[in-house]
């Protein structure tokens, strides 16, 4: 059982703070640290964790922080073999800020993400063929996903799109091709510009999606929880209540943590239980990947 992610790799420079600065206001943060990111590598690292075998394929640039990530990659024990360094170009950054509740804000600059190509992807075709299930987000060219998609519907690899960041001109044909469509809400609420401030009004949303002929869509609603819609399916699993440190990257552990499942069980529904505690596990840390649980401290963490 191998997952492959097709997806972005950044440096993350976060900031921690009391109250985000004004325009022209000057704040001191109250922490900071540098880590590595990137929603594809995350997602990468979180199901690796776990004890998945996993293939990442990405871009990075031939700086210190492409070499950084290459051995983050490693130490994960994740396939490097297609990661591309792309010469004259800096590794994808994030810029990000975590606030008093937990709460997170990121500015992203796409760099050596946005050399990832259609074609440079496809050089991977026989290792990609070889997964069983493909992840892809949506910080590569919106071309390469498309391209990604089309490919595992050829091959019958099964596919998962994170639409996140959500663009508000992803293409409802190509998400009708994807296995499983994982949005947040706020990402719901740009793709479908519907409301979204209450269960129900999420439930609407994402049923307007179902309308169209998306198949399986799983909305992670942070603290609310994660709601399941497919052809006869309404599932609703709630959050454990925890008291959130970091959310940044939590959508990305629950993605990692529910292909890590489903790939081993073939079983929806406890892969997005499970996916969900390992997200909430994940707010109770500060940081990105180093708040994501191996698969020992998950289990414990589960059973309690
Ligand atoms: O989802 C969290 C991630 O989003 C961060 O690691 C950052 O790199 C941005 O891509």
């Amino acid at each position: 059982m191998k997952i492959a992610v097709v997806g972005s790799t950044n440096i993350d420079v976060v900031s921690y703070i009391d109250k985000v600065p004004e325009g022209g206001e000057t704040r001191a943060a109250q922490n900071f640290h540098t880590a590595h990111g990137g929603k594809g590598a995350n997602q990468a690292v979180a199901a690796a964790k776990l004890g998945a075998d996993v293939l990442m394929v990405t871009a990075v640039g031939d700086d210190m922080f492409g070499k950084g990530a290459l051995e983050n990659f490693k130490l994960n024990k994740i396939d490097t073999s297609r990661v591309n360094v792309i010469a004259g170009v800096a590794t994808g950054e994030a810029t990000i800020i975590v606030e008093a509740s937990g709460q997170n804000r990121i500015l992203l600059y796409k760099g050596a993400n946005d050399k990832l190509t259609p074609e440079l992807v496809l050089q991977a075709a026989d290792d990609l063929k070889a997964c069983n299930i493909i992840v892809l987000q949506l910080e590569i060219p919106l071309e390469t996903v498309y391209a990604v998609i089309d490919f595992a519907n050829a091959n019958k690899i099964p596919v998962l799109l994170n639409p996140a960041p959500a663009v508000k001109n992803l293409s409802i044909d190509m998400a009708c091709k994807c296995d499983f469509f994982v949005p947040n809400e706020t990402e719901l609420g740009i793709l479908t510009d519907m409301p979204i401030s209450s269960r129900d009004e999420i439930k609407i949303a994402a049923t307007s999606l179902l309308n169209k002929g998306l198949k399986n869509i799983i909305v992670t609603m942070g603290s609310l929880g994660v709601l399941w819609l497919a052809n006869g399916v309404e599932e609703f699993v709630p959050a454990r209540k925890v008291q959130a440190v970091d959310s940044t990257g939590a959508g990305d552990s629950f993605i990692g943590c529910f292909v890590e499942n489903y790939g081993k069980t073939g079983d929806v529904l406890e892969s997005i239980k499970r996916a969900s505690q390992y997200a909430t596990l994940s707010v109770t840390k500060e940081g990105t990947q180093d708040s994501y649980a191996t698969a020992d401290e998950f289990e414990r963490f589960y059973k309690k």
